[in-house]
């Protein structure tokens, strides 16, 4: 039994989503930014809405950056989180009685001032999404820095620091969330998890 893994399988099953502080220790995050896990600039790309829409559209809904994760080759210390993603898959296909197959992944950068519109992860047309996953990655994160994830739950809004270590999932067919605009630049790693193998276009 992992205390960690059955907290976030119950927040699932109660609430649709669930955080867990820690899921990567100080010094796991610290490996990420020491080995390189980001990589430089250039290997990144703007990030996209689904449909081809003008620039400038999509600037309007979002405006990180992403670099898609080849599993095999991504640096050490990304493969550690990653390695513990696919165990907590494992234990939530035993927890809840799923059927996740897969995940896809990719590094994520806000840069100040951006942030990415109230919005579903589920596209209309492909829903093998099934849980939305993102690990924070941003050290002496505060209030004042702003970049919360703001989820729209039934009830409430709930909104969430992207601090260091911290794992958020939910529901992606589900549950609205949007990201606040940062005055820092804001880094995560983004993830899905599917109810089919991950096709390997992205890379
Ligand atoms: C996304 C997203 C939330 C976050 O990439 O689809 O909503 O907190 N990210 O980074
Ligand atoms: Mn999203």
């Amino acid at each position: 039994m992992n205390p960690v893994f059955d907290a976030i399988a119950d927040g699932l099953a109660t609430n649709g989503y669930a955080v867990a502080d820690q899921f990567l220790s100080q010094p796991e995050v610290e490996a990420i930014h020491q080995g390189g896990g980001f990589g430089t600039d250039t290997d990144f790309k703007k990030a996209g809405i689904g449909n081809k829409q003008s620039l400038q559209i999509q600037e309007a809904i979002r405006g990180d950056y992403i670099k898609w994760l080849d599993r095999r080759e991504s640096p050490e210390a990304v493969r550690v989180y990653l390695q513990r993603l696919e165990e907590l898959i494992q234990y939530l296909n035993r927890a809840l009685f799923l059927s996740m197959k897969d995940f896809e992944v990719h590094m994520t950068v806000y840069p100040v001032g951006s942030f990415y519109k109230r919005h579903l992860d589920q596209f209309k047309k492909d829903d093998h999404r099934k849980l939305s996953v993102i690990l924070y990655l941003n050290n002496q994160w505060g209030e004042q820095h702003g970049g919360q994830l703001r989820m729209y739950l039934p009830d409430q809004t709930k909104d969430i620091l992207p601090l260091a270590g911290r794992l958020v999932i939910f529901r992606s067919d589900e549950i609205e969330h949007e990201v606040l605009p940062a005055t820092r630049e804001r880094l995560s790693i983004t993830g899905w998890v599917l109810d089919r193998l991950a096709e390997l276009k992205h890379i």
